[in-house]
């Protein structure tokens, strides 16, 4: 027995940033951003608000759509890639929002792919019989580490969560296929130097700007596309299904010219492929979650759905998950 979907939430935050927000801050254009990446908006945290609201938010949601009371759930999986504090993480505090009792909970720190891995995990786990309803939350606050004076990352990040219970499911249904993969030489494509046991936070690295997300912006846009395409490919393959077989992709929502890059690889139909990064930009772990959310609330994505979920990110990770829903 592996996992299905029965329950599904996202929050984003209610302030919005647009391009023409981001022209009075920084030297740069709305139309370099929409033409080089497809962004229009992007929601952030209000400086005082409490990052785990979200995730918060997101698991409420799916809990609810699922009919399932916070103290059902055995265990609380959080992939973030910044967590609220380092020690210990972010799931204590969406825990203890969500009013969970003893329930065990973790972090799964995987770059831009720990929803996927998470997904992945939670399969396995309740494969293995010892756990029966996972909440898995993807949840990032990505404007607290982002630089605003680097023009070009800081126009490509935005805050959100989202989530997913996962619960039993028969044969045939729920996850049928994964591929996880990972390239370790390219670590320092997309990376946080400091503040880790590595590069502790000194006077010189706060001055240094060493706290914010760093990236090599055209390395990662090279091993993207053809990261997901492998191990879309290879979801499909282990599920014994074909790529035309595929109602939907929810691909990491980085930027659009990669998204069409992937789904013309994967010859798939642009209404095939599920896109949030014009409004919600690059929310990380949170992306696909989010995506896949807000394609069920509007009625496109429906119980039966046959959809690939495939991400990249720093590590650097990859990896791709088939699921009925
Ligand atoms: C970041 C990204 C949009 C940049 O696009 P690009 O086409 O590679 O752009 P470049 O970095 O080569 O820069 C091209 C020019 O635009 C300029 N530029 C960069 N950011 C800019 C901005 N925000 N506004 C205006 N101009 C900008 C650069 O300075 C450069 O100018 P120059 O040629 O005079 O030096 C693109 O590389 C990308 O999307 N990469 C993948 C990022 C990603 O997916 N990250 C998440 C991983 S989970």
């Amino acid at each position: 027995m592996g996992a299905r979907i029965t329950g599904m939430g996202s929050y984003l935050p209610p302030k919005t940033i647009t391009n023409a927000d981001l022209e009075r801050l920084i030297h740069t254009s709305s139309k370099w951003i929409v033409q080089r990446t497809g962004i229009k908006t992007r929601h952030h945290l209000n400086s005082d608000d409490d990052p785990a609201i979200m995730g918060i938010e997101a698991g409420r949601d799916a809990l609810s759509q699922a009919g399932v009371s916070p103290n059902e759930i055995d265990l609380l999986l959080v992939a973030t890639n910044f967590p609220d504090m380092i020690c210990p993480g972010s799931a204590p505090f969406i825990a203890a929002g969500l009013d969970l009792d003893q329930t065990p909970f973790f972090d799964i720190k995987a770059g831009c792919s720990g929803f996927v891995y998470g997904l992945v995990v939670a399969n396995g786990l309740i494969h293995s019989g010892g756990f029966q309803r996972i909440l898995l939350v993807g949840t990032e606050a990505l404007s607290r580490v982002t630089d605003w004076a680097d023009r070009k990352t800081c126009v490509l990040f935005g805050d959100g969560a989202g989530a997913v219970l996962l619960e039993g499911a028969a044969p045939g249904e729920g996850i049928l296929g994964s591929a996880l993969h990972a390239d370790n030489d390219k670590a320092l494509l997309l990376y946080l130097p400091a503040g880790g046991t590595k590069f502790p936070a000194t006077e010189s690295t706060v001055k240094n700007g060493d706290h914010y997300l760093k990236m090599e912006g055209a390395g990662v846009y090279r091993s993207a596309v053809p990261m997901m395409e492998s191990s879309t490919r290879e979801a499909v393959a282990v599920a014994g299904l074909h790529l035309s077989d595929i109602d939907w992709l929810i691909p990491h929502q980085a930027n659009i010219r990669i998204i069409h890059s992937l789904a013309r690889r994967l010859h798939l139909d642009k209404d095939q492929v599920i896109i949030n990064v014009d409004h919600a930009a690059n929310t990380s772990t949170a992306s696909i979650p989010i995506a896949l959310d807000e394609a069920a609330r509007a009625g496109r994505i429906k119980h039966g759905d046959l959809v690939v979920m495939t991400a990249f990110g720093a590590g650097v990770t990859y990896g791709a998950v088939l699921i009925q829903i």
